[in-house]
């Protein structure tokens, strides 16, 4: 298993369902518990943002192992993930500055849809990571930094 990629997976998953068991506090009215658990969710999905950054520019990306046919099929995913990701990332962090404005009216509405996003770029983020590492071997991983200096 790769470390770092079976670490920042570990954090997308960990987020996710920190999002859940925040999700379930509100609907029970424990609204500290509900900003704690959502809070440790953010930092989470932080440290998963911070290990695949630093892994990207250091150590670089890994291509698709797998068989060339299924190559197209990968590809396709892997964009649909990072979009889930990005808009994931903009939607919660629009949801934790309305809580923190006390603007709850809104936060209430956009609560659900920014959690739903994250459940999905947590869920395409495993299969990213089965179909890159664990059911195929991962092919090769080229160096941000090593292709910027022409290594
Ligand atoms: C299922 C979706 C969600 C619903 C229905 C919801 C609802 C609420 C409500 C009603 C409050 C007000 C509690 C109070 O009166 O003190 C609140 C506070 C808060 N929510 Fe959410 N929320 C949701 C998702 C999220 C998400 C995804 C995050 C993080 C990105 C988050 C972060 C917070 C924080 C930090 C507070 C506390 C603000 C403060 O008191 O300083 N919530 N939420």
């Amino acid at each position: 298993m790769p470390l770092l990629p079976t670490l920042s997976t570990f954090f997308i998953v960990l987020s996710a369902l920190l999002v859940a068991v925040g999700w379930v506090f509100i609907v029970k009215k424990k609204f500290r518990a509900h900003r704690n658990t959502m809070i440790s969710a953010a930092i989470s999905a932080l440290l998963f943002f911070i290990i695949y950054l630093s892994r990207t520019i250091i150590v670089g990306n890994t291509s698709f192992g797998g068989p060339e046919e299924l190559k197209v099929y990968y590809t396709a995913f892997l964009i649909f993930h990072i979009i889930l990701a990005t808009v994931g990332a903009v939607f919660g962090i629009i949801t934790l500055v309305l809580a923190f404005k006390r603007n709850i009216k809104k936060h209430e509405k956009i609560g659900p849809v920014t959690s739903i996003i994250w459940f999905f770029t947590a869920i395409t983020g495993v299969a990213v990571y089965l179909l890159l590492y664990i059911l195929y071997e991962g092919g090769e991983t080229t160096s941000m930094i090593k292709a910027i200096l022409g290594l």
